[in-house]
C-alpha cells in the first residue's frame, strides 16, 4: 500500500478528529515532509483535509471523485474492479476506451470509469449526455466463453443487476423497460449500451456500458430530458456516494454474470420478468422498417421480446423501441 493510501486510512479512522503530523510520521515511519506532500496530493484528489500547525490534520469530507482507491475499498467482487480500473477525468466514451483496451488484450473484469464524457454514446447512434460529474459512466470488459447467440442476455442481466442494486440502495419502485432502460416513475435513470466483438462463432469480448444518473438535479438536465429523465437524487432528495453505488452494482453484476456463464438463463429471465414493466402490457414496438402493436406475452431464452399482435401473429423482437400504450 502506498504512503498516500496509508495516510488516507489513518485519516479515515480518525474522521472529523485531529491526528498530529508527528503521530502519522511515527506510525508510518516516513518524514513529516513526506506526510505533508501526500496530504497535498490527497487534497488534489478532492479530500477535504484541515491542517493546523499545532493539531496536525483532520479529514472532514471524503472526495466527490470516483477514485480508484474508493472503488476498491471493501469491493465485494472476485473479478470486476479487482484488478485494472482505468479512471479518466474526461474521455470521449468509456465504451470506446474499453473497446480499445480489450482489443489490446485487457482481461475480463477490467473496468473503465470517467467523471465526464465528451461523446457519450447511447443505443442506435444516439448520444448520452455526460457533462455532469455527478453521475456514473462506466464500461466493463467481459470475455465469456459462450456463443455470440447468447449475448442479448447480457443486456437483460445488466438491467436486472442495476435494478437490484438500486433496490438495495433505496425504497424506490424500479422498473426495467425492454431492453435496456431502467425507469423510476416512468422516467429513465439508467441506460445500457452493450457492444460485442466476435470472431466467427465465438465471442472475443463484450463491452457493457452503463450510464446511471446519481446526484444530478433536474436543473442539470438539458430541457429535452427534464420530463423524461431522473436521478437517485431527484427521486430521494438525498445525495449518494457514487463509489458506493458503483460497488453495489458491480457486486450484483458479478452475481448475475456467473449465472450467465453457467447458462442459467432461466434464473436471469424470471427475475427480469418480475422487474419488467412491459410483461402482459399493450405496447407499440418501433422496428427499423415497421411498427408492431400488440401484447407482450413473454421474453425467450434468446432475450427476444415476444409480442402477440391483434391478428394473433407472434413476433420475436430483438431490437426496437418499446412504447407502453
Ligand atoms: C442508452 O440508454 O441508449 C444507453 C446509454 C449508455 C450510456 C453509457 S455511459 C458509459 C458508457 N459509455 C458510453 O459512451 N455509453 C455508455
Amino acid at each position: 500500500m502506498s504512503t498516500k493510501d496509508k495516510i488516507l486510512n489513518s485519516l479515515k479512522e480518525n474522521l472529523n478528529n485531529w491526528i498530529s503530523g508527528e503521530v502519522l510520521s511515527n506510525q508510518l515511519d516516513v518524514s513529516r515532509a513526506a506526510i505533508s506532500k501526500q496530504i497535498n496530493n490527497l487534497k488534489k484528489d478532492g479530500y477535504t483535509i484541515e491542517s493546523s500547525t499545532k493539531k496536525g490534520y483532520k479529514l472532514v469530507k471524503l472526495s466527490e471523485f470516483l477514485l480508484v482507491n474508493e472503488i476498491k475499498e471493501n469491493l465485494k467482487t472476485n473479478i470486476f474492479g479487482q484488478n485494472n480500473i482505468f479512471y479518466y477525468n474526461n474521455i470521449d466514451s468509456t465504451n470506446n476506451q474499453a473497446k480499445l483496451l480489450a482489443s489490446k488484450g485487457e482481461p475480463e473484469g477490467t473496468i473503465i470509469v470517467a467523471e465526464k464524457q465528451t461523446t457519450g454514446k447511447g443505443r442506435k447512434g444516439r448520444s448520452w449526455i455526460s457533462t455532469s460529474s455527478d453521475n456514473i459512466y462506466i464500461s466493463l470488459i467481459l470475455r465469456p466463453k459462450l456463443s455470440p447467440a447468447d449475448s442479448p442476455i447480457i443486456t437483460l442481466m445488466t438491467a436486472v443487476a442495476i435494478a437490484e442494486a438500486l433496490l438495495e440502495l433505496s425504497d424506490l419502485d424500479i422498473k426495467i423497460k425492454w431492453p435496456n432502460d431502467i425507469l423510476i416513475n416512468k422516467k429513465k435513470i439508467a441506460g445500457i449500451l452493450t457492444e460485442i466483438s466476435t470472431d466467427m462463432d465465438y465471442i472475443d469480448y463484450i463491452i457493457v456500458g452503463l450510464g446511471l444518473n446519481v446526484n444530478s438535479q433536474i436543473s442539470d438536465f438539458p430541457d429535452k430530458l427534464k420530463e423524461i429523465a431522473t436521478s437517485l437524487f431527484v427521486e430521494t432528495k438525498q445525495s449518494f456516494s457514487r463509489s458506493q453505488v458503483l460497488k453495489t452494482f458491480l457486486y450484483k453484476f458479478e452475481k448475475y454474470y456467473s449465472l450467465f456463464k453457467n447458462k442459467e438463463f432461466n434464473k436471469i429471465l424470471s427475475r427480469w420478468k418480475e422487474l419488467s414493466n412491459v410483461m402482459n402490457k399493450e405496447v407499440k414496438v418501433e422496428l427499423f422498417d415497421k411498427t408492431i402493436q400488440g401484447k407482450v406475452i413473454d421474453i425467450d431464452k434468446k432475450g427476444a421480446l415476444i409480442v402477440k399482435d391483434h391478428e394473433n401473429n407472434i413476433h420475436d423482437i430483438f431490437s426496437g423501441d418499446v412504447i407502453l400504450l
